[in-house]
C-alpha cells in the first residue's frame, strides 16, 4: 500500500488520513509506492488508451475514478522552430489539449477522485487561473461544491469564465497568487475543505503522468525535459514520476530536468544560477505570463533537487521573449497556447542561443496551456480584422493592400 512521505524529514503517515504538510518539520508530503513491491505488466500499460489513467499502478486512486478522459496530449515534433534553433529532435507536449485545456486537468482527476475516497465533500484552491478552471470542472462531474480564490485582475479571462460557467464559488481577492495561497490554506484547515493545489501530494501524482506518456511517445527517455515553472508543482511531479519509472527499470536514465521562469518572477532560476540552497521569493512577481506570476514557490524546494540531481538547468525568459514564441508557436507550427506555456519554448531558445544545449539532445517542452485561455494578450498582440463593404470589389483591393 502506498503512503505519506515527508519529503524533508522523511516521517511516513498513512495514505487515508486528510493531511498537507508534515506535522513534524511542516515540509510537504509525497506518496510513496513499495515499487519493490508492485509488479507492473507493461505491455498491458501499452494495451490501455494513452491517459493519466493507463498508469493507474502507480496512482494512489482505488475506485472508479472522477475523470472527462483527462491526458493523452499529442506530442508534436517542432519542425521549423527546431530548425531555427539547430535543434533536430525538439518536441512540444502540448497540454493545452486536455478537457479544460490545460494540464492540471491531470491532477484535478486524481485529486477530486481522491477527495471523494477521503470522505471530503467540497474542494478548494487558490489559482493564477487555470488551476480554478479545472477544479471548478472536476468538481462539476463529482457534483459538490468547489470554492476558488484568485488575485484580482490578474487572471486571464477565458479561465475566469470557465470558474464562473462550471459553478464554483469565485472570489477575487486584492493581493497575489502567494496570498490567496495562505488564506485558502488557513480556510481548508479551519473549515474542512478539501485543498487542492499543488501542496496536495495527490494532485501531483495525476500531473506526473506527463513524463510517462512522453516516454511511451518517444519509446524512450528523452534528453532533457523542459517546464515552465510557478509554485513549481509540475517540474516536481515530472521528475518524481521519472525516478519511479527508473526504480522499475523501465528507464536507465533520467532527463536532465529545466525549468523557465519569466523574468519578473524567477526566484526558482535566480536559486540555480546562484546556487543558493533554497529560493528567496520574489515579494511583487510580474510578468504578461499571469499563469506563472508567483513569487513564493511552495514547491521550490523538490525542484531544486530535481533540477540539480537531474543535471538540469534553469533559465529566465523575457515577457517580450514569451511573447515572441507564442507568436511562432502559432505561425510556424500551427501550435496555439497562452503566454506561460511559450515560456518552456522560449527557455530552450535562450538556452541554445547561450550555447548551453548540445544539438543532439532530445528536448520535450511542455506547452502548458491553450491559447483560448487567454484572448486579451492575444488580441493585444495581433492586428485587428479589417471590415469592409459586403462587396467583391472592396474585398479584392483590401486583399491587394
Ligand atoms: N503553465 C501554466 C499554463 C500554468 O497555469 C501554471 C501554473 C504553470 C505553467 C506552472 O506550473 O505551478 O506547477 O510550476 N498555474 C497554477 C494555477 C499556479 O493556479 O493555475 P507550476
Amino acid at each position: 500500500m502506498h503512503r505519506l512521505v515527508c519529503v524533508h524529514c522523511a516521517a511516513e503517515y498513512p495514505a487515508d488520513q486528510v493531511i498537507y504538510t508534515c506535522s513534524r518539520c511542516g515540509h510537504l508530503l509525497a506518496v510513496e509506492y513499495p515499487l519493490d513491491e508492485v509488479s507492473i505488466d507493461r505491455s498491458l500499460w501499452h494495451r490501455r488508451p494513452l491517459s493519466v489513467w493507463r498508469y493507474r499502478e502507480l496512482l494512489p486512486v482505488s475506485g472508479q475514478p472522477v475523470t472527462l478522459q483527462e491526458g493523452g496530449t499529442p506530442l508534436y515534433r517542432l519542425e521549423r522552430i527546431g530548425a531555427d534553433l539547430g535543434l533536430p529532435h525538439l518536441y512540444a507536449k502540448h497540454e493545452g489539449m486536455n478537457p479544460s485545456g490545460s494540464f492540471k486537468d491531470r491532477g484535478m482527476t486524481v485529486g477530486v477522485s481522491m477527495a471523494l475516497e477521503l470522505g471530503m465533500t467540497s474542494v478548494a484552491c487558490a489559482s493564477t487561473g487555470n488551476t480554478s478552471a479545472s477544479l471548478a470542472q472536476y468538481a462539476a462531474r463529482a457534483g459538490i461544491p468547489a470554492v476558488v480564490l484568485l488575485p484580482a485582475g490578474k487572471v486571464a479571462l477565458g479561465k475566469v469564465a470557465q470558474a464562473l460557467m462550471h459553478g464554483a464559488r469565485v472570489i477575487s481577492i486584492r493581493g497575489n497568487f502567494d496570498r490567496a495561497l495562505e488564506m485558502v490554506h488557513e480556510l481548508c484547515l479551519s473549515k474542512g475543505l478539501y485543498l487542492l493545489n499543488s501542496v496536495n501530494p495527490f494532485r501531483l501524482e495525476g500531473q506526473k503522468t506527463i513524463g510517462f506518456e512522453a516516454v511511451d511517445q518517444l519509446e524512450g527517455v528523452p534528453d532533457r525535459f523542459v517546464l515552465p515553472v510557478g509554485n513549481a508543482g509540475n517540474i516536481s511531479a515530472v521528475h518524481k514520476g521519472l525516478n519511479e519509472l527508473l526504480a522499475l527499470g523501465f528507464i536507465d536514465r533520467l532527463p536532465m530536468m529545466t525549468g523557465v521562469q519569466a523574468e519578473g518572477s524567477a526566484p526558482v532560476a535566480r536559486a540555480i544560477a546562484e546556487g543558493l540552497p533554497e529560493v528567496v521569493p520574489e515579494l511583487r512577481p510580474e510578468t504578461v505570463a499571469t499563469a506563472i506570476r508567483i513569487g513564493a514557490p511552495v514547491n521550490a524546494e523538490k525542484a531544486l533537487t530535481a533540477i540539480r540531481q537531474t543535471g538540469g538547468t534553469a533559465t529566465t525568459v523575457t515577457d517580450a521573449e514569451i511573447l515572441a514564441m507564442q507568436r511562432d508557436l502559432a505561425r510556424k507550427e500551427g501550435i496555439g497556447v497562452e503566454p506561460a506555456s511559450a515560456a518552456s519554448v522560449a527557455g530552450i531558445r535562450r538556452l541554445s542561443e547561450e550555447g548551453a544545449i548540445d544539438r543532439d539532445e532530445r528536448i520535450v517542452c511542455v506547452v502548458t496551456g491553450h491559447l483560448l485561455k487567454d484572448p486579451e494578450t492575444v488580441i493585444g498582440q495581433c492586428e485587428p480584422p479589417i471590415e469592409i463593404d459586403a462587396a467583391i470589389s472592396s474585398l479584392l483591393s483590401a486583399l491587394s493592400s
